[in-house]
């Protein structure tokens, strides 16, 4: 297998390539004057199975471009097949007609990558009313799981946790991974009214003495839901507030927001971030292998 890193793979591809023992490539990619975009492989693909590895965060449509260019050009080249490693892929929450309208995002950008694709790795995909990716693509799709990496991070990290999720759907993080660590799970529920108001609600007793609070969930991107659920859970006696999420898009100064909010932020590395202390590379090896 040829690892071949997309420009939002950079930071992965050696190490997963290290493990696998397989070798790697990076893409060239430029863009033109007028912003369009070119890639260019540096190692000939020819008979071989292509492992593409994109993250797709900051500019997004830029991401998925690359990523499509460069699965039809390996294609094109004679890869006997191409295979995409997304450690975080968008689009996944827009899963249904929220108003009249409006585009159902997941399936038609789902629909554009079974196109070129012929199997496609997910990190902790956010899943909520098509719950499996099977539902979704229509190519071979793998679903991969940080929560045993967040599960040991705070075995090694945090004494006396209460894991918390801040929403119905977060229970796929925070439940799970205590039940990996044997702790208590506290699952709140969330309304969203906009893209920067939320609220939290909790809708039985807890007890938080003594206890170092750990909210869980796989997203966090302008940080409202955990900032909320932090003031929620303070007005209850929370002191030491943690929040672990797979992925730390962090957008518009979020992580910094978190931090003033006296948040202590850790992320996996599905997105390279100045949290981000956990490293996936190992569960990608595992599944890909
Ligand atoms: C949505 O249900 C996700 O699990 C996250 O809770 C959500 O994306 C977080 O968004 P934000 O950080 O903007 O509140």
């Amino acid at each position: 297998m040829l690892i071949v890193s997309c420009s939002h793979g950079r930071y992965l591809g050696p190490s997963i390539a290290k493990i696998l023992k397989a070798n790697h490539s990076e893409l060239f990619v430029s863009k033109f004057p007028d912003d369009e975009l070119m890639v260019r492989f540096k190692d000939d693909v020819k008979g071989k199975s292509v492992a593409l590895i994109q993250s797709f965060y900051k500019n997004i449509s830029d991401c998925i471009v690359e990523a499509i260019l460069a699965a039809e050009t390996a294609h094109d080249l004679g890869a006997k097949k191409v295979i995409l490693i997304a450690p975080y892929f968008p689009y996944l929450r827009q899963d249904k007609r929220f108003h009249k309208g409006e585009s159902i995002s997941q399936e038609i950008i789902a629909g554009l990558f079974g196109k070129y694709f012929d199997a496609i790795y997910i990190i902790d995909p956010h899943l909520h009313r098509k719950d499996s990716l099977e539902n979704i693509f229509r190519i071979k799709s793998v679903k991969l799981s940080a929560n045993s990496l967040i599960a040991d991070y705070i075995k090694n990290k945090i004494k006396n946790p209460i894991l918390i999720g801040p929403d119905s759907e977060s229970f796929k993080w925070a439940r799970n991974v205590a039940r990996i660590i044997n702790a208590e799970s506290v699952i709140l529920s969330k309304k969203r009214y906009s893209s920067y108001h939320v609220a939290v609600n909790l809708n039985k007793k807890i007890n938080l003495k003594n206890k170092n609070v750990v909210i869980v969930d796989d997203i966090v991107s302008t940080g409202h839901t955990i900032i909320e659920t932090a003031k929620l859970l303070r007005r209850l006696g929370a002191k030491n507030i943690y929040c672990i999420c797979v992925h730390g898009i962090f957008v518009n100064g979020a992580l910094k927001r978190l931090q003033k909010n006296k948040i202590k932020i850790i992320s996996t590395n599905t997105i390279p971030n100045p949290a981000a202390k956990i490293e996936v590379s190992g569960i990608i090896a595992e599944r890909v292998r």
